[in-house]
């Protein structure tokens, strides 16, 4: 089958590598790259384990074909650096128990770090952005609270986010399979048809 080559900046490195057409982004991160952080649930959208963030936004990694990763900007759960909102995030998932086995937890730390990123506030990212992603392990009830906890300890940036830009991205999303902030919103879709939690 015919490889294609594609560049891409993998948190602030830049790789070159040959991929097939059919090759999952997922599966480029971590067969190809080695940044086996990025987990891999459903394949299909539904649990967002696979998450990470391009260009900005959070995708599930597995419904983008690597070769459309061409040019991009990712980063993954290793990338994440140790000040900030990324590491209030992840202080309050350890403690408030808000992980168990752990195997959601790199896509929901990505999620809600470009959440914040994005100022969406923490009631929004508590209700919304978590339905983007299945847990098998804690109910949910200790990852809300860490949801809270690192809002507090990073700073709520409300500034610039609205309501109404989630119901914009996710159609946007819907119609390219990829997804965003509101992959929030994707993900709500996915877990209705998924039908269960
Ligand atoms: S593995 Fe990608 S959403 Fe489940
Ligand atoms: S902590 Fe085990 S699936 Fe979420």
């Amino acid at each position: 089958m015919n490889e294609h080559t594609i560049r891409l900046t993998v948190n602030g490195e830049n790789a070159e590598v040959r991929v097939e057409p059919r090759m999952l982004l997922s599966d480029l991160i971590r067969h190809q790259l080695g940044l086996t952080g990025t987990h891999v649930g459903c394949e299909q959208g539904a649990c967002g384990a696979c998450t990470v963030i391009i260009d900005g936004r959070p995708q599930r990694s597995c419904l983008v074909l690597a070769v459309q990763a061409d040019g991009t900007t990712v980063e993954t759960v290793e990338g994440v650096e140790c000040d900030g909102i990324e590491n209030a995030v992840q202080t309050a998932l350890h403690e408030q128990h808000g992980l168990q086995c752990g195997f959601c937890t790199p896509g929901i730390v990505m999620s809600l770090v470009a959440a914040h990123r994005a100022g969406v506030p923490a009631a929004t990212a508590r209700e919304q952005v978590l339905d983007g992603h299945l847990c098998r392990c804690t109910g949910y009830v200790n990852i809300r609270a860490a949801v809270d906890a690192a809002w507090e300890a990073a700073g709520d940036r409300r500034t610039g986010y609205r309501q109404e830009n989630l119901g914009q991205e996710s159609h946007r999303q819907e119609s390219h399979g990829q997804e965003s902030l509101g992959q929030v919103s994707l993900g709500q879709e996915s877990h209705r048809q998924g039908g269960s939690e």
